[in-house]
């Protein structure tokens, strides 16, 4: 939502129908979290990067040599509310004896590493325990019998290796054996469903009995999407677990999208775009994403983290990730950084 509309003799008149607005939208409980704008504030970042023991160096941007430190100085501020504090104590306890876990690809690594090092340095002395367990991570605090878990799964449906060569299967989800009894699932997939080339992890694509060499992406995308809903829908017990979409992740190879053409990547940015609106619009996957989403009967609660994260051209690692100065990495995000805000939107879902 945008005020900037207003002006003359039609902002005197509509001064009082905004101020009843602002007051009704800062009470309801259902703030929207997710219109706002980013504003420096000195008591951010929510952690150390150097505090984070377990990092993982495609992330921590100021220790691969990033010189500026701005972008981990922003809070996100939604229009019509304040975001509250992540409390990591308080979220520990929430949890006490439940397990949390992520689903998806290297934007859900970046969200699990961020909960982690959120978590860990509101606790420094608790001990903690990271295993892995063939494509699970576990992150667990023994004294809280909490477990913050990644499983990688890069389309939430299955690849299988079969005699023709590896197959997408769109419509099998076997991988989801591992989901079951988790108190909270975060799901997220997109990045891979446009790979293609040497990268592309499978050589034919299956849509029901019928196998393919390649189709439409984005109609793959949305299948894929159906099979999980289908999962969700006649496996999860609301009663028992709580069930997130991570939302589409967007990238920065764009400048035109930002108004600033001459940019070719995020390379050298180090402000958010100002405002609330982003010029390029939002990438198509979020609608496809939205259309599924609206025809399930389960409670999934979208994390609808692109447009606050298209405002930050500022947020990725750009030559500070795993490619160092040769790479350029204008997908995943630094830590401390953006990931720490979907985390703490996460936490204000949680407890309102
Ligand atoms: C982070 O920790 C390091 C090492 O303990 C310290 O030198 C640095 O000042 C800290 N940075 C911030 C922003 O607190
Ligand atoms: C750490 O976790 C692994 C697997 O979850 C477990 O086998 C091991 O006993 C744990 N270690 C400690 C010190 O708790
Ligand atoms: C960047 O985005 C603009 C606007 O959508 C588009 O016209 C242009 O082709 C894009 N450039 C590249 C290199 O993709």
């Amino acid at each position: 939502m945008s005020i900037g509309f207003l002006s003359g003799s039609s902002l005197t008149a509509a001064v009082p129908l905004l101020l009843l607005v602002l007051v009704y939208k800062a009470n309801a409980r259902g703030c929207d979290f997710f219109t706002g704008t980013w504003v420096v504030d000195g008591s951010f970042p929510l952690y150390n990067a150097s505090a984070c023991p377990f990092i993982e160096r495609e992330f921590s941007c100021q220790k691969n040599g990033r010189p500026d430190s701005l972008y981990t100085k922003y809070r996100w501020k939604p229009l019509f509310c304040n975001l509250q504090r992540f409390n990591g104590v308080d979220f520990l306890e929430r949890f006490r004896g439940k397990s949390i876990m992520f689903v998806g690809d290297s934007l859900s690594r970046n969200q699990w590493q961020s909960l982690t090092c959120i978590l860990h340095s509101s606790l420094p002395k608790a001990e903690y325990n990271l295993t892995r367990q063939g494509d699970v991570s576990i992150f667990a605090f023994p004294d809280y019998e909490v477990k913050v878990m990644l499983d990688r799964s890069v389309y939430l449906v299955d690849v299988a290796l079969e005699r023709i060569g590896r197959v997408l299967k769109l419509d099998s989800i076997e991988g989801s054996k591992l989901w079951n009894g988790i108190d909270m699932l975060i799901f997220n997939t997109w990045h891979w469903w446009n790979r293609r080339g040497p990268t592309q992890p499978w050589d034919y694509i299956q849509v029901g009995k019928e196998i393919k060499k390649d189709m439409d992406r984005m109609l793959a995308f949305e299948k894929a999407l159906t099979t999980w809903a289908k999962w969700v829908d006649s496996n999860v017990d609301p009663a028992k677990t709580m069930v997130f979409f991570q939302g589409i992740s967007p990238s920065h190879y764009n400048g035109t999208l930002w108004d600033e053409p001459s940019a070719k990547s995020c390379a050298g940015q180090k402000q958010p775009v100002a405002g609330s609106t982003y010029p390029g619009g939002l990438p198509p996957p979020v609608e496809v994403l939205k259309g599924v989403l609206s025809k399930m009967t389960k409670p999934v609660t979208l994390l609808d983290v692109t447009l606050l994260s298209l405002l930050r051209k500022d947020g990725h690692p750009s030559n500070y990730g795993l490619g160092g100065s040769t790479g350029l990495d204008c997908s995943h995000w630094c830590l401390p950084g953006v990931p720490d805000t979907w985390n703490e939107i996460l936490y204000n879902l949680i407890i309102r």
